[in-house]
C-alpha cells in the first residue's frame, strides 16, 4: 500500500493559504513528491517530447531555436558555447520561464535548452526540493534553474512579499503543467501569472480535456477542482486574463495514465494552450 493511502478527509479552512483545494494539494503532493517521477516517468518523457515538438506553436523567441542547433530528431541541443555564456551570464539574449505548480520540473526540463532561466514555484515544499535536487544533479546553477515554495493564487494575498523582487516578474513565458485542474480558481491563477509576464510574453497551459470524475475513494479526489477543461473554457480564461492574443489550443498525442485504487488504468487526453499578453 502506498504511503498516502491513509488520506484523512478533513475540511478545516486554512486561512491565508487559499481556499479548500490548496491544503489537500499541499498534503497530497508532499507525500507524492518522492515517487512522482518514477510513477509517471514514461508519460513525463512523452510530455517533454511533445512540448519540444511545439516550440513554434508556443511562439516564444527561444534561445537556440534555429535549425542549425537541432539534433534532427527534435531533441535538445544546448551547445557548449551557449551553455558557457548562460552560466557566465554573458548571453545577451535572455528568455525567462516561470514554471508554476512546477512539481519536479518536467516543464522546466523540457524548455531549459531554449531558455536562459527557469524559475519554479510550487505549493509543495517536497516538490520544490525534488525540483532543486534534479536541477543541481544536472549541473545547473540556481540562476539557471531553481524553484521556490509558495502560492500565487491566494485571493486575499495578491502580492506575496516573497515574490516581489524583479526575479519573479517580467517573464517571457509562464507555464503550468497539469496544475490548472488542481486550482480553486483557474481564472485567478491565469490573471496572477499574466501579471508576471512582460508584454508579448506567453502563457502556456498543459492540462486535461474534459473527463469523468475519479471515484471518491481515490486519494487525489479532493485535490481536483476541475474534471478537465473545454477549449471554450480555456479560451475564456486566457481572454479574461489579458493573454488571449493569438490564442491556440492543440490536443497532444500523448495521454496521461492514471491507475485507480482498484488497479484499473484510466487514460486522459491532454491539451496544450498558448496565448500572448497584449
Ligand atoms: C500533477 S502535479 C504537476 C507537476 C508538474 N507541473 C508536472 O507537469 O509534472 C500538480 C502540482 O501542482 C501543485 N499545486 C497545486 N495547487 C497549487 C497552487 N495553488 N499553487 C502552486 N502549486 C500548486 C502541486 O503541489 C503539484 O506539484
Amino acid at each position: 500500500m502506498s504511503a498516502y493511502a491513509h488520506h484523512h478527509h478533513h475540511h478545516h479552512g486554512h486561512k491565508g493559504t487559499g481556499a479548500s483545494a490548496s491544503s489537500h494539494n499541499h498534503e497530497y503532493f508532499n507525500k507524492l513528491a518522492a515517487e512522482y517521477d518514477e510513477r509517471h516517468g514514461k508519460t513525463l518523457d512523452r510530455l517533454i517530447e511533445e512540448i519540444r515538438a511545439r516550440l513554434d506553436f508556443i511562439g516564444v523567441a527561444w534561445v537556440d531555436d534555429d535549425d542549425d542547433n537541432n539534433n534532427g530528431d527534435g531533441s535538445a541541443v544546448d551547445d557548449a558555447t551557449t551553455r558557457a555564456k548562460k552560466s557566465e551570464g554573458t548571453l545577451e539574449k535572455t528568455v525567462r520561464l516561470l514554471d508554476y505548480a512546477c512539481g519536479t520540473g518536467v516543464v522546466s526540463r523540457a524548455l531549459a535548452p531554449y531558455t536562459t532561466q527557469c524559475v519554479g514555484i510550487d505549493l509543495s515544499e517536497n516538490m520544490v526540493a525534488a525540483y532543486n535536487t534534479r536541477a543541481e544533479n544536472q549541473g545547473l546553477t540556481p540562476s539557471e534553474m531553481h524553484a521556490y515554495h509558495g502560492n500565487l493564487c491566494v485571493p486575499e494575498d495578491p502580492n506575496p512579499p516573497a515574490f516581489a523582487s524583479p526575479e519573479f516578474t517580467n517573464f517571457d513565458v509562464a507555464a503550468v503543467g497539469l496544475g490548472f485542474h488542481h486550482f480553486d480558481d483557474p481564472a485567478l491563477a491565469a490573471r496572477r501569472l499574466a501579471e508576471r509576464l512582460k508584454t508579448g510574453g506567453v502563457l502556456m497551459i498543459l492540462d486535461f480535456l474534459p473527463h469523468e470524475k475519479l471515484d471518491a475513494s481515490h486519494p487525489a479526489t479532493q485535490t481536483i477542482t476541475h474534471h478537465g477543461f473545454t477549449e471554450e473554457h480555456i479560451r475564456r480564461i486566457y481572454e479574461e486574463a489579458g493573454v488571449g492574443k493569438d490564442f491556440a489550443l492543440q490536443e497532444l498525442a500523448a495521454v496521461f495514465h492514471l491507475s485507480k485504487e482498484n488497479g484499473e488504468e484510466v487514460k486522459r487526453k491532454i491539451f496544450i494552450a498558448r496565448g500572448t499578453k497584449a
